[in-house]
């Protein structure tokens, strides 16, 4: 079943917030072709960088892969699932009562770009925030929200992990620049980030030091920082 009457948060050209066709079961968990290809590289990348126990908030969920197929492995692991979109909220919460109800906690409903995050706030602080594939398809003051929710709610050491496509100091992949240009065409406040140019300095500003950066398949990069 393909989910064609999804309705997606839209961008402010009208097109959907969600890029790709999304498969649904029957138990309404979804599946991105996307995440399906890249979830055991950052599963890896997330079991090399961030906590191994305590409470992670994923940001930006999306069909709920990630927080799936993560705490399957690593079985010490609460984490909470959150979005602005119900449609991808529903994948969530689907993918919570088929995977490991006990350890996958939400979807909260949660827009970066708040200066309050809702119950994220009063759960705090976390052990680990992590967000794959936000800050390019949204406007800048997602990826803005998303460093200052950082730094008020991780707690001393906690770490975030960013994974997506960045430039770095003003170069970019060609792959990475091709894509940029079409996210702009669909919403003009989309696009790659630079990760020394643009990220660098929010995570400055909320408190938080570059701790790693792994290359990841297909140009992509996790980038992880720690709250001091
Ligand atoms: C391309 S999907 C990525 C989903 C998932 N993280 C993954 O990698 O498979 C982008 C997600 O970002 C969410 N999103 C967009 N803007 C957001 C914002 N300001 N705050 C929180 N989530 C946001 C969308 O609803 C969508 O689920």
């Amino acid at each position: 079943m393909t989910d064609e009457n999804a309705t997606y948060q839209k961008a402010q050209t009208g097109q959907p917030l969600a890029l790709e066709q999304r498969n649904l079961s029957e138990d309404g968990r979804r599946f991105s072709p996307s995440t399906g290809r890249n979830k055991d590289a950052v599963r890896d990348a997330f079991l090399s960088a961030m906590p191994s126990t305590g409470r992670i908030l994923e940001i930006a969920s999306g069909t709920g892969e990630h927080g799936a197929h993560i705490t399957a492995t690593a079985e010490d692991l609460t984490w909470t699932y959150s979005d602005i979109d119900p449609v991808s909220q529903a994948s969530q919460s689907a993918w919570r009562d088929y995977a490991a109800p006990d350890r996958l906690l939400g979807p909260l409903s949660l827009d970066t770009r708040n200066r309050h995050w809702g119950e994220a706030e009063s759960q705090s602080p976390w052990d680990g925030l992590f967000c794959a594939n936000m800050i390019h398809i949204a406007p800048f003051e997602a990826a803005e929200g998303l460093f200052a929710g950082a730094g008020r709610l991780l707690r001393s050491g906690g770490r975030l992990m960013l994974y997506g496509p960045y430039a770095r100091s003003g170069e970019i992949a060609p792959s990475n620049a091709r894509f940029s240009e079409d996210l702009k065409r669909r919403d003009p406040s989309w696009g790659v980030r630079d990760l020394d140019l643009d990220i660098q300095p929010l995570a400055d500003a909320a408190g938080l030091t570059l701790a790693n950066i792994i290359d990841m398949p297909a140009n992509n990069l996790s980038v992880v920082f720690e709250k001091a």
